[in-house]
């Protein structure tokens, strides 16, 4: 079959991994607003459920995913996750609750496994989404922090030397490469000039940053490090960054520390524009960037490996399974629902059918959230609104 812009149309596979807690809730209304902008002229997707990572498969088969999940997941051309964690009702304490670690571990598995070595989490104050901070400057926030997803804090290596006992030892190694380092600055780099020319399209407002030998950048990458006290990756980090600005003269640059970064993300959000940092700097400083622009709720996110798109990347909110409300039909699914319309704009780059879904879904959810804003809806009336601004 061909489209009309001449290409073949591909039928995308999608790995649909609702999870747990909120995560089934969420995806779907999700997977009804897909289904809805396929019909409507909208990219050809195969969404294939899959019941794990699960507390309920760990139940049956006593692991969270099955043994060959690679395999699997490898054959699908992304992979859409709900929520991982405690699947609640917390008001059941007798429920089947693993550790975190156990319930959490495929997240980390499955970004390393398809080698998902950015994570991307942009952050923008939608009209009708709750404004935390009492600032009206706020309101013009448009960033994007870029998370190094593949090492750092986060490789998992070390161990505890005579657990339990009084002279027990443990370690945490963190890994930093150059080439680790590298492919994330130049990514940032990217996105930024990319950002800079969506907003000259029109898409969103224009952004000025000072340039250091004067004149005035569209766009800026703000570099985050603790090299005053974790001196050899911060300075590694800032001389591979530096090589990797000189490539780029139009986009302003900065360093922050962490703590300073969370400071300014309070003070003068506006001020941000990309934001590249470290796995667990990152972490924590996208909990705080969703905040900003109006709390998980609204905040999605996903992994990719922008070298290779034949590995799948994985698009999830940045919220957990929020077991306090789980099964109550309580959570809003907006945050799950930006998250497809990434994965859109993903398959868009390749597909002009899911560029324009990716938009339109992004715009019934602009929609919904400025009409009802932040007053408490279902989650399934919140999706039939959604679906209706779609049609
Ligand atoms: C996130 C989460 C995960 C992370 C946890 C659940 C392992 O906080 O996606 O931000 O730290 O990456
Ligand atoms: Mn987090």
């Amino acid at each position: 079959m061909w489209n009309r812009d001449g290409g073949r149309r591909k039928q995308w596979k999608i790995a649909v991994l609702p999870g747990d807690g909120i995560g089934p809730e969420v995806m779907a209304v999700t997977l009804r607003a897909l289904r809805a902008l396929a019909e409507q002229g909208g990219p050809s997707m195969e969404l294939a459920e899959f019941p794990w990572p699960s507390h309920q498969w760990h139940r049956e088969h006593g692991r969270t995913m099955p043994e060959d999940w690679k395999a699997t997941l490898g054959q699908y051309d992304a992979i859409l996750l709900g929520a991982l964690g405690d699947p609640g009702p917390t008001s059941d304490p007798d429920r089947y609750l693993l550790p975190d670690a156990v319930s959490l571990g495929p997240l980390l598995d499955i970004r390393k496994g398809f080698d998902q070595w950015a994570c991307e989490r942009p952050a923008m104050l939608l009209e009708g989404a709750p404004q935390y901070l009492a600032d009206d400057r706020a309101r013009d926030l448009d960033m994007m922090v870029i998370r190094e997803n593949s090492e750092g804090e986060y490789v998992g290596q070390g161990g505890r030397l005579a657990p339990g006992t009084p002279r027990e030892v443990a370690t945490q190694m963190e890994v930093f490469t150059r080439a680790g380092a590298e492919r994330i600055f130049r990514h940032a780099f990217e996105r930024a000039v990319a950002r800079a020319a969506e907003r000259e399209a029109g898409a969103r407002r224009n952004r000025q940053f000072p340039l250091p030998g004067g004149g005035i950048a569209r766009a800026q990458v703000c570099l985050i490090t603790k090299r005053n006290a974790l001196r050899y990756w911060g300075e590694m980090y800032t001389e591979v960054f530096e090589q990797v600005a000189a490539e780029y003269p139009a986009i302003a640059t900065h360093h922050e520390l962490v703590d300073a970064a969370c400071m300014k993300f309070v003070m003068s959000p506006w001020n941000f524009d990309v934001v590249v940092a470290s796995n667990l700097q990152g972490d924590i400083l996208t909990d705080l960037a969703a905040v900003l622009s109006g709390g998980m709720g609204v905040a999605p996110s996903c992994n990719l490996n922008p070298a290779d798109r034949r590995q799948p990347p994985m698009f999830e909110p940045t919220h957990g399974s929020a077991p306090d409300i789980a099964g109550r039909n309580l959570a809003g699914p907006q945050a799950m629902l930006l998250t497809a319309a990434m994965m859109l704009a993903w398959m868009g780059e390749e597909d002009s059918r899911a560029a324009r879904a990716a938009k339109r879904l992004r715009e019934a959810v602009e929609a919904d959230l400025r009409v009802h804003g932040t007053i408490q809806r279902e989650t399934t009336a919140i999706g039939d609104a959604v679906l209706a601004a779609l049609s």
